[in-house]
């Protein structure tokens, strides 16, 4: 069974059904894609996930729980991570301090329950202040740990947000276009990193238009097309899908 499942996940804006009846698997320790042109209804599914909007319709079901009518804090709490396509970030704070906010909000909830740590070895607790210095150079941003978020390029403040987004220990890890604002050498590490991260057993579900990285990295890769899936398979298969092409990738 997948970690993370949507079944007949739809949400209806007035007379536009934006995503209509969505089957998703998301499984530790690959990284699952979900393409689609714009307005294909991607974003709006990540916020069905997280809780940010209400389904009017189907289920949403994390490590076999329905998780439907939980708030979005606690689905956070409970493993779901992500970050946005229009970058949330703290801009006056520094990259170490945006991570900390992460890596402190871990913290207060596992006074209180317990919360699976995913990224460290298992068990291994660190200080927080060496959590985030592990994360902060894992992701590539040490020689920019003080500076502002405000005052980086686009493509450092994306990883900002992940490292900000891990320091929660999520289980799965939502990510709306992270390789957008990104240079090559920076899409080319990004793509390591999510397979490193799958690597050791997190769930990734990647929204990216930079084809060649999400057939690069991921195992399975799901199409939208006006709110629905329609087609489904390895990056092979989904290459040589007709309606694909025609509905996406020939575009591209
Ligand atoms: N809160 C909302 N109210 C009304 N319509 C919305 C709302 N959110 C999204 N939509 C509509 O739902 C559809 C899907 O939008 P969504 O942002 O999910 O697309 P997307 O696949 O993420 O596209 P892109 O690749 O451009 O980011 C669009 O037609 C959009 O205008
Ligand atoms: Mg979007």
């Amino acid at each position: 069974m997948a970690l993370l499942e949507t079944r007949g996940l739809s949400v209806r804006f007035g007379g536009h059904l934006a995503v209509s009846s969505v089957d998703l698997d998301v499984e530790s320790g690959v990284v699952t894609g979900l393409i689609g042109p714009n307005g294909a209804g991607k974003t709006t599914t990540f916020n069905l996930i997280c809780g940010v909007l209400g389904a009017t319709g189907g289920r949403v079901i994390f490590d076999g729980r329905p998780i439907g009518s939980l708030s979005t804090h606690y689905r956070a709490r409970l493993g779901i991570g992500r970050t946005f396509q229009r970058l949330e970030v703290f801009g006056s704070m520094t990259v170490r301090e945006n991570v900390l906010v992460g890596a402190e909000i871990r913290q207060a909830w596992a006074r209180f329950s317990h919360v699976s740590p995913q990224l460290l070895a298992d068990g291994e607790e660190l200080p927080l202040g060496e959590e985030v210095e592990l994360l902060v150079e894992r992701l590539g941003l040490a020689a920019v740990a003080d500076v502002r978020v405000g005052e980086l390029p686009t493509g450092q403040a994306r990883l900002v947000e992940i490292a900000r987004a891990l320091a929660i220990r999520p289980r799965v890890l939502l990510l709306d276009e992270p390789a957008s604002g990104l240079d090559d050498t920076e899409t080319g590490h990004l793509g390591e990193l999510m397979q490193q991260l799958a690597a050791s057993g997190l769930a990734i579900l990647l929204v990216e238009h930079d084809v060649p990285l999400v057939m690069k990295v991921c195992a399975q890769v799901n199409v939208l097309d006006f709110g629905q899936v329609i087609a489904r398979g390895t990056p092979s298969e989904i290459q040589a899908n007709e309606v694909v092409q025609a509905a996406y990738l020939g575009g591209s």
